[in-house]
C-alpha cells in the first residue's frame, strides 16, 4: 500500500492478525498484536455493517495505521477523499480540525473523530477574531489559512493550504498580482514557504512597507506546532554525525534553521513518497515519531533511523479502542453551523484545486 490508496482492510480475524504481524514485525510485540487484532477485526466488521469509511492520518499509531483505515495519507489527501467518499459515515482517525474539514466537504454525512481531546497547538493558536483584526490591519492582503485551523478561522479566509501545497498557493496569489499575503497561523511554515518561493517575511504587526512594496511578502502569525518547534539544528548535526549516510527529512513546521540543515522538507506525503521511491542507505524523519514506525512497517526493505523522542499528544489520543467506541456509540460527532460550513467551503475547495 502506498499512502492515500485503498488498504482493503482484511475480512476475517485470521487475516487481520496475519496482516498486522507482517506490518508490525519488530515494531509491536506479537502478544500485543494478537490483542489489537481482535479490536481491529471488530472495527472492520462494524465499519462494513455501517457503511463507514475510516481515514487514517500518517501520524496514527502503528497498530491502528496498519489495520483499520481504508485510506491513509496526509491532510491534503485525506481532505480530498472525504470530499469524494460515498460512505454514510466518515471516521477520521486524526485530529479535530481534520474532522471539521471533512464535515465542511461532506456536510450531509456523519463525521466522527474518536477523541474529543485531539486538538492541535496550531489550530488553537489563532481565532476568527484574530483574522478579522489582521484583515482590518492589512485590508488588501488575501488571507491564506493553513488547514491546521478550526472551521471558524477558515470561514474568514480566502484560501486554505496544507504543508503539501503552501508554496503553490502563495505563488498562485503572487502571480495574480498581490504583493502582500496574510498566512496563518504557523510562523515556521510561513517563513519556510516564503523562503521556498523567494518572498520576504513580515510579522503581523510590522508596517506593511517594512520591505519595499514591490517585493512580494508573506505576513505571518505567531503560532507554532508544539512538536516540530522542538527539533533543533543540533539534532540534525547529531544524526549526521552518527549516521553520515542517512537522508534527513523534516516537516516544514520545523524552524527555518532546522529546515536549512536537512536534505528534504515536505508534508508527511512528501516524506512517505520519498522513502518509498528513493534508494538511500537509511532515512531519518524529523516529525511525529509514529510516522517512522509506520514507514518501517510499510517498507521493510528501508532502514529507518528511529528518532522517537517527540510525539504529538493530540494525534496519540486516537487509539484502536477509541475508534471501536466511536463506531459503536457514534461519537464524537463533528457539528458545525451551516453558516460556517458555507463560508469555510470556498477556501477549502480552492486548496483542493491547487495540488
Ligand atoms: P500533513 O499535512 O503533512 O499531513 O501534516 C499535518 C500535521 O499535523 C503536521 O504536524
Ligand atoms: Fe498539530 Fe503539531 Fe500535532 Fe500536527 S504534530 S497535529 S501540527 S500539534
Amino acid at each position: 500500500m502506498s499512502t492515500a490508496e485503498t488498504l482493503e482492510p482484511p475480512i476475517t480475524l485470521d487475516e487481520t492478525r496475519e496482516r498486522m504481524r507482517v506490518r508490525l514485525a519488530g515494531i509491536v510485540p506479537e502478544f500485543e498484536i494478537d490483542l489489537k487484532a481482535e479490536i481491529a477485526h471488530r472495527i472492520n466488521t462494524l465499519k462494513r455493517e455501517m457503511n463507514a469509511v475510516i481515514l487514517g492520518h500518517n501520524y496514527m499509531e502503528p497498530a491502528l495505521y496498519h489495520s483499520v483505515p481504508d485510506f491513509t495519507g496526509d491532510s491534503l489527501q485525506l481532505s480530498a477523499i472525504s470530499a469524494e467518499t460515498t460512505a454514510d459515515i466518515i471516521v477520521f482517525c486524526g485530529v479535530w480540525f481534520m474532522g471539521e474539514t471533512a464535515k465542511v466537504l461532506s456536510p450531509q454525512k456523519m463525521v466522527l473523530v474518536p477523541s474529543d481531546k485531539a486538538g492541535c497547538s496550531l489550530a488553537s493558536g489563532v481565532s476568527a477574531a484574530d483574522v478579522r483584526l489582521l484583515k482590518t490591519r492589512y485590508p488588501d492582503a488575501p488571507v491564506v489559512t493553513y488547514v491546521n485551523t478550526y472551521a471558524e478561522v477558515k470561514a474568514e479566509s480566502d484560501y486554505c493550504c496544507t504543508s503539501g501545497n503552501a508554496g503553490k498557493v502563495l505563488s498562485h496569489l503572487f502571480a495574480l498580482g498581490h504583493k502582500r499575503i496574510i498566512f496563518l497561523p504557523d510562523e515556521y511554515l510561513a517563513r519556510n514557504s516564503a523562503a521556498e518561493i523567494g518572498a520576504a517575511y513580515l510579522s503581523a504587526g510590522d508596517p506593511i512597507d517594512a520591505v519595499p512594496m514591490d517585493k512580494p511578502a508573506v505576513i505571518g502569525w505567531n503560532a507554532r506546532c508544539e512538536v516540530h518547534e522542538l527539533f533543533k539544528p543540533s539534532d540534525v548535526d547529531a544524526i549526521r554525525k552518527q549516521y553520515p549516510d542517512a537522508v534527513i527529512l523534516a516537516h516544514p513546521e520545523c524552524s527555518p534553521e532546522v529546515i536549512a540543515k536537512v536534505d528534504i522538507s515536505g508534508s508527511t506525503k512528501v516524506m512517505s513518497d520519498y522513502v518509498e521511491n528513493t534508494d538511500a542507505p537509511r532515512y531519518a524523519l524529523l516529525t511525529e515519531c509514529s510516522m517512522g514506525d509506520n514507514l518501517a512497517g510499510q517498507f521493510p526493505h528501508r532502514e529507518m533511523v528511529r528518532a522517537c523522542g517527540l510525539r504529538c499528544k493530540h494525534m496519540n489520543e486516537i487509539t484502536l479502542e477509541d475508534t471501536l467506541e466511536a463506531l459503536e456509540q457514534r461519537k464524537y460527532q463533528v457539528e458545525l453551523r451551516p453558516e460556517i460550513i458555507a463560508r469555510a467551503k470556498q477556501p477549502i475547495d480552492r486548496m483542493l484545486a491547487i495540488r
